[in-house]
């Protein structure tokens, strides 16, 4: 695999699990290769599937919000997904959807060289920082993983069935901005 082009075109002819044969579109991923922020989702829903990009329907529209109000856009970060195939009815990946998509997001890491990753809700979590990883107790919280400053938040999904979560979630893009703050003053 040469660059991220050569991935998409691979990822988009994928059939490694059955989610291939029930979706309309592969959701690659999108977003600048340049700025090294990448935020990481579960799994494409509906919109995503109909369209073929991440994070476009309701709770999309959350996440463009929770972006703006700390300054970011689309265009500055880089935004993927644990699967890249909708799992039919908006369920949760399973396990074994998720080990036969997780190389494809592997390589995304290593293209893009994140300096930040937000894992957005539990199951991009568990997939990234710890199998056990509790959301409600461990967000907000930076892990080091050699170049990688990681933080896990809740997913803009459950924002939307609970809007007392929000704050929490607002104080952990308004640190994810801080970082990314110290980040582009460290490489000027
Ligand atoms: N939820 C996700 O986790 N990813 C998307 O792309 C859309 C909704």
């Amino acid at each position: 695999m040469y660059s991220l082009k050569d991935l998409e075109a691979a990822v988009k002819s994928c059939t490694r699990c059955p989610l291939s044969e029930t979706r309309h579109n592969v959701v690659f991923g999108e977003g600048s290769e340049e700025n090294h922020i990448m935020f990481i989702g579960e799994g494409p829903g509906y919109n995503e599937d109909m369209k073929g990009r991440p994070f476009v329907g309701k709770s999309g529209q959350l996440f463009d919000k929770m972006l703006q109000s700390v300054g970011l856009t689309r265009k500055e970060i880089y935004i993927a997904n644990i699967v890249k195939c909708r799992p039919p009815g908006n369920r949760n990946p399973s396990e074994e959807e998720c080990e036969r998509c997780i190389n494809y997001l592997r390589w995304q890491v290593k293209f893009i060289c994140p300096d930040i990753i937000v894992c957005l809700g539990a199951v991009a979590a568990k997939h990234i920082l710890a199998k056990d990883f509790k959301i409600t107790r461990s967000r907000g919280i930076w892990y080091q993983r050699g170049k990688f400053n990681i933080m896990a938040t809740y997913h803009p999904s459950a924002l939307l069935r609970d809007v007392n979560k929000k704050k929490d979630a607002w104080e952990d893009f308004q640190a994810i901005r801080n970082m990314y703050d110290e980040i582009l003053q460290q490489n000027k």
